[in-house]
């Protein structure tokens, strides 16, 4: 069991969870993931704060920890909003108009790409190719795509505060 850390940028509840995913799986590497999932959940980031204290539980090397942190699009080192939005710029996407809907996103939502709304409800990015080419430019929410990004879509986005 790993030593409790006064430090740590989780609550005890946290920590167990974390001490949790050490054991469930047979490959580290699968644990880790979801542990890292978990932290995205509760901080909406993960700092080198965060994946050095996940380190520590797992007894793995800070590099390793930060570098699948980093690796993955799921998790960022930036505060994302309790809702994530997402607007596609694969080529398709891009060919339909991703760069006008990230500019739309700007204007409704207030602020720039990877910065939450002032109440921390939304934020919006860009991500690569969603799978849904004939939607494009495809609009997700959260994991959940909602079609193509019009200015109709992204104006109902704000009801979703
Ligand atoms: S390029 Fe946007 S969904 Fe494929």
């Amino acid at each position: 069991m790993s030593k409790v850390d006064l430090k740590s940028p989780f609550t005890p509840e946290q920590e167990k969870v974390l001490l949790g995913w050490t054991k469930k799986y047979p490959y580290t590497n699968l644990g880790l993931i979801e542990a890292l999932r978990s932290v995205q959940d509760w901080h909406r980031m993960i700092t080198p704060e965060a994946a050095s204290r996940v380190a520590d539980i797992f007894s793995l090397p800070f590099n390793h920890v930060w570098g699948v942190a980093t690796f993955f699009p799921t998790f960022t080192r930036w505060k994302t909003g309790e809702k994530r939005v997402g607007v596609c710029h694969g080529l398709s996407c891009y060919l339909k108009g991703s760069d006008k809907a990230e500019k739309c996103l700007e204007k409704t939502l207030g602020v720039p790409k990877k910065q939450a709304t002032p109440d921390g409800k939304l934020s919006w990015e860009t991500m690569e190719c969603l799978g849904a080419c004939e939607q494009a430019p495809a609009l997700l929410v959260n994991d959940r795509l909602v079609g193509p990004a019009t200015e109709e879509a992204i104006a109902k986005l704000k009801d979703l505060k």
